[in-house]
Formats: C-alpha cells, structure tokens, sequence
C-alpha cells in the first residue's frame, strides 16, 4: 500500500520580500506543508527565520506549517513556536541532552513531533524515542544552508531508520532534508521516506515555483512507497 507523498516546500532560498506571494504560489502550485528553517547560529553556522515569521504566515495560509529548529537547548522555545501556530516541531537529536521530554513536551503542546538527524548521526542515535515521535528527519546535507548536495550516503540509513520503525509498529513518516531534487527525490522515496522538504528545486526551478513542485510531483509518481 502507498503512502501520501508530502512535499514541504522551504523558502530559505526564496527572495525574502515576497514571501506571502511566494507561500501563495506554492500553496496554488500543490504544496502540502510550508517549511520553515530556524537557526541560531550556534548549532548551524547561520542564522534564519523565528517565531514571529512562522505567526505572520499563520495568518494567510491554512497549510500545515512545519517548523525545523536547528536550535541549541530548543526547548526553551517550544511553546513560542505552539503559540505563532506551528502544526510541525522537530528537534535535532545532537541539539540538548533531554531529547525524550523535549519531544513529549512538543506532543502535550498539541503538535506532531520530530526528531531530525545530522549526516554523521547514525540511525540508533533514536531508538529510544521512536515510539513518541511522529517524523524522523533523516537530513541528507549539514544543515545550515539551502542549495547544497544530496549526500547519497544517507540512503542507508533512511533504510535502516524504515526498517526500525516497522519492526517497532512505530506509524513515524520519515522526512527528506537537503538537495531534494527531481533527480533525488525518488531514491530517497524508494529507501522509504515519504516527506519531502525543497527549496532550491521548487523557489529557484528554471520553470517557477509550479514547475519545481511538478517535476517533484513527477518524478514521484512512479515510486512504489510502503505503508
Ligand atoms: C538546510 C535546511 C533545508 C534547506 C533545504 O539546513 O534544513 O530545509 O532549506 O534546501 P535545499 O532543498 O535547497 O537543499
Ligand atoms: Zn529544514
């Protein structure tokens, strides 16, 4: 049985002065999550986004906004990003020692949990919170930036990460994160995730935002994805 694919399209890369048309057009263009990159230039070496921005856009789309902190201690900004509206909370494993009760805390706040994992975590680094989470973030570059390489080598363990969750019974979607592309998009889909973050293939696609979303629509048509 297949999966709903998800695309969720950030605008990190986008031109920043335009973003309510950009969101609308991505919303007209197919889009089902919007996806913002928060960084506080201690965990990533940049700096983007907050909780203010998430609440603007709040309020002129109905799309699940899904929120990625790329935050040192993220806990203390849980209920901020709950209150600007944030249907989405995902949290890096290397991020805080207390990653069990951060991700509770996301989940007793009322939105789907996350925990996301850099290149050079391996994939037992989330074992013990696979029963509480909702989404596995496997990051498939450094985070930091948009515009970057897909790195092939996390295809393993997007595999090892679906077979942890079907042998737990654990109902986590796995979300892609990094040089998602046309070209990308269906190995990853085909090693079992089922999210898919953009932003240089959908903001910055020769064809506009609609014809970024089409071609990762097309390109993952023809992928057989498990439940
Ligand atoms: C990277 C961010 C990504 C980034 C993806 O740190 O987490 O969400 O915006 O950008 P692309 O799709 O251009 O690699
Ligand atoms: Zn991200």
């Amino acid at each position: 049985m297949s999966e709903k694919q998800i695309i969720s399209a950030s605008f990190l890369i986008a031109d920043l002065t335009r973003i309510g048309e950009m969101i609308q057009e991505a919303e007209a263009a197919g889009v089902d999550w919007i996806h913002f990159d928060v960084m506080d230039g201690h965990f990533v070496p940049n700096m983007a986004m907050g909780p203010a921005l998430v609440e603007s856009c709040r309020r002129i789309t109905n799309l699940p906004l899904d929120v990625h902190l790329m935050l040192d201690n993220p806990e203390k900004f849980l209920q901020k990003f709950a209150d600007a509206g944030a249907d989405n909370l995902t949290v890096h494993v290397e991020a805080g020692p207390h990653l069990h009760r951060t991700l509770n805390s996301i989940r007793e706040l009322g939105m789907r949990a996350g925990v996301a994992l850099n290149p050079g975590t391996p994939a037992v680094a989330i074992t013990e919170v696979i029963s509480i989470v909702d989404l596995v973030f496997v990051m498939t570059v450094n985070p930091g930036f948009a515009g970057q390489v897909f790195i092939e080598s996390t295809l393993d363990k997007i595999r090892a990460i679906r077979d942890l969750i079907d042998d737990s019974g654990s109902r986590a979607k796995i979300q892609v994160d990094g040089g998602i592309s046309s070209s990308t998009a269906p190995l990853a889909a085909a090693a079992g995730a089922s999210i898919f973050v953009a932003s240089k293939a959908i903001f910055k696609h020769p064809e506009g935002i609609r014809g970024g979303v089409d071609a990762l629509r097309a390109s993952l048509s023809q992928i057989p994805t498990q439940e």
